[in-house]
C-alpha cells in the first residue's frame, strides 16, 4: 500500500491509475463501518483510495477537534488488510496552505442550515469544502460515504448536483454493535455506564419506525414521544425530527419516504442516528 501526504504526490499517484477510482474519505479511526465503505469501493471500482484527515474546518469547537481520537497506525494496518492501494494522510498545512480563516469555502445552503448544521454551525461548509477540495485532487469516478451521517450524504450529493461534478456517490447502510448502537469513532469518549444507555437512540428510531409503518402520522406527537424516551434513558436529546427523505423537507400525511433524524448528548459524545423508513 502506497501513502503519500502531499497533494502533489497524490497527483502524481492517481495519474497512474488506469480504471475507475473510488475514493472513501475519512478522518481516522477507522472501524467496521469504515471498511465497510472500503468493501463498496472496491464493488464499484478498480481502485480504492482512502484519505485520512481529521479537518479542522468542520469542527465547531477547538476542544472537540483536540479530543478527536487519532490513531493513524493502526488505521493504515487495517487499511493494508484490506487491500487499499493509495492512502492520502496529509497535514493540515497540505490542505490549508494559507490559513484557514482566508480558505475558499463551499457552501450548499438550507440542507446545511437544519438539524446538525443548527447544533454545529459552520459543520456542514467545513464538510463540503473539504470532500470538494479531496474531489479536485483525487478526481474519482465514484466516493462512498455512510448513511449513518444521512444530512452529510444529501449535502453531498446536492453539492455533486449543483456544481456539476462526474461522480458517482454511493451512500452505504449503518453497521451496528450487536445492541444496535450505531458504529461512530465517538462511541470511544462513551464510560462502561453510559456505552449502556446509548442504544436508546436507536430504540427511540425504531419505535417511531414502527409507528409510521403502522400508519401513524402525527409527527409532532411520536417526535416528542421519542424526546422523551431519550431524555429518560439519561440522555440529553439534541434533535428528533421525522422528515422526508429525498431532501428534509416536512413529509405531506401522503409520504412514503421517511427518515426518522436523531441526536443527542451523553456526557463527552453527541451521538447521531437515523432510520429510512420506505412504505
Ligand atoms: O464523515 C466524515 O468522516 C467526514 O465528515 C468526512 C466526509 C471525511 C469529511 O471530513
Amino acid at each position: 500500500m502506497k501513502q503519500v501526504t502531499s497533494v502533489a504526490q497524490l497527483r502524481e499517484a492517481v495519474a497512474g491509475l488506469r480504471g475507475r477510482t473510488a475514493l472513501v474519505p475519512t478522518m481516522g479511526n477507522l472501524h467496521e463501518g469504515h471498511l465497510t465503505l472500503v468493501r463498496r469501493a472496491r464493488e464499484i471500482a478498480d481502485h480504492v483510495v482512502v484519505s485520512i484527515f481529521v479537518n479542522p474546518l468542520q469542527f465547531d469547537r477547538e476542544q472537540d477537534l483536540q479530543a478527536y481520537p487519532r490513531t493513524e497506525e493502526q488505521d493504515l494496518d487495517l487499511l493494508r488488510s484490506e487491500g487499499v492501494e493509495l492512502t492520502f494522510t496529509p497535514s493540515t498545512e497540505a490542505i490549508y496552505p494559507h490559513s484557514m480563516d482566508v480558505h475558499t469555502r463551499v457552501e450548499v445552503p438550507g440542507l446545511s442550515d437544519i438539524f446538525c448544521g443548527e447544533s454545529r454551525p459552520g459543520h456542514f461548509v467545513g464538510v463540503a469544502t473539504i470532500v470538494c477540495k479531496l474531489f479536485n485532487m483525487v478526481q474519482p469516478q465514484a466516493a462512498v460515504f455512510g448513511r449513518k451521517d444521512f444530512q452529510q450524504l444529501l449535502i453531498i450529493r446536492r453539492m455533486v448536483e449543483d456544481l456539476a461534478m462526474p461522480i458517482e456517490i454511493a451512500g452505504v447502510d449503518t453497521v451496528r454493535e450487536a445492541d444496535g448502537l450505531a458504529m461512530s469513532s465517538r462511541n470511544n469518549y462513551l464510560d462502561p455506564q453510559q456505552r449502556k444507555m446509548a442504544p436508546a437512540l436507536y430504540h427511540a428510531l425504531q419505535q417511531t419506525a414502527e409507528a409510521l409503518r403502522q400508519g401513524e402520522r402525527h409527527y409532532a406527537e411520536l417526535e416528542e414521544n421519542a424526546t422523551r424516551l431519550i431524555a429518560a434513558a439519561g440522555m440529553t436529546p439534541d434533535y428528533f425530527s421525522i422528515r422526508r427523505a429525498s431532501d428534509l423537507g416536512t413529509p405531506a400525511k401522503s409520504e412514503t419516504g421517511f427518515v426518522i433524524l436523531g441526536a443527542a448528548f451523553l456526557g463527552m459524545a453527541r451521538l447521531i442516528d437515523n432510520l429510512e423508513v420506505n412504505l
